[in-house]
């Protein structure tokens, strides 16, 4: 079994991102705006400071209080839209109940929506048109590409349906040729479809929904969940030591896609920044 390294190819990726941020006439800044104080959440925004700092980007963060209204952060996401220096924009999901997330996200401008959750981005995946892609599913076609895993003619197996990864990781295997198989919670027999997959993806955040039996031998397996176990230790929907045993490909957690997405985030403000620059 290989374990898909993803911190170091996003160690790699990175290295290669700021190479080209710091030839860039102006370069490439990101806005990150934070609302309330989800622990998870807080983490998050810090670690994509210092991945700004390592690409030589330039960043700006946002602390709004849990009670910041829907037009507080309409405002804001507004002046970052019309700011020349700021390519990129990411508010932090989720956000405290009182606030609209689709709404918010509709807000951004999709040529800074380096999330790649405005419906624009969303459409143009959906059809095959350049956008940008949601930094989770771009970051496993990076980690497979890294590893020479081809998906075309490949059936792959998706478990999770949402906007954010299952959806478009669905999609991204689909125009990489592959067959596409989207399992969710009212899918009977899970077990059955995953034993199918030559590349299954784990989405949902429940561990241990993945058990060994339900991995294929010499199948690809990537584990996309963070979930707390009852030790507050970091760990996947997949239970890893019994995948290992049949899979030919595992993604660690911590450790495999997380510094991935983040990776592909880098990616996505440096695309921003060159072709708001007319140099992409
Ligand atoms: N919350 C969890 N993952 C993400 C992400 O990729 N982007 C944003 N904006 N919020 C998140």
């Amino acid at each position: 079994m290989t374990t898909l390294d993803g911190k170091a190819l996003a160690a790699k990726i990175k290295a290669r991102v700021r190479e080209e941020a710091v030839k860039l006439p102006r370069r490439p800044g990101l806005a990150v705006v934070l609302v309330g104080n989800d622990p998870a959440s807080r983490v998050y925004v810090t670690s994509k400071r210092k991945d700004c700092e390592e690409c030589g980007f330039y960043s700006e963060e946002y602390a709004l209080l849990e009670s910041a209204t829907q037009e507080e952060l309409l405002e804001l996401v507004e002046t970052l839209n019309g700011r020349e220096d700021i390519d990129g924009i990411l508010v932090q999901l989720p956000l405290p109940a009182q606030l609209d997330e689709e709404t918010v996200i509709q807000a951004i401008d999709p040529e800074k929506d380096v999330d790649g959750f405005h419906p624009m981005n969303a459409g143009a995946l959906l059809i095959g048109r350049p956008g940008f892609l949601p930094c989770t599913p771009a970051g496993v076609m990076d980690l497979l590409d890294e590893y020479g895993v081809d998906p075309a003619g490949k059936r792959a197996v998706v478990v999770g349906r949402s906007n954010i990864v299952g959806k478009p990781m669905a999609l991204l295997l689909l125009r990489r040729n592959a067959t596409v198989t989207v399992c969710h919670s009212r899918t009977p027999d899970l077990a059955e479809h995953c034993r199918q997959a030559d590349i299954l993806v784990a989405a949902v955040g429940r561990q241990g929904l993945i058990t060994g039996d339900m991995v294929k031998q010499g199948a690809v397996v990537v584990d996309v969940a963070m979930n707390r176990d009852d030790n507050g230790k970091l760990c996947g929907d997949v239970d890893f030591a019994a995948a290992a045993e049949r899979a030919a490909y595992l993604t660690p957690v911590p450790g495999g896609v997380g510094p991935m997405t983040r990776a592909a985030l880098m990616e996505n403000t440096l695309l921003a920044a060159k072709r708001r620059q007319n140099l992409a």
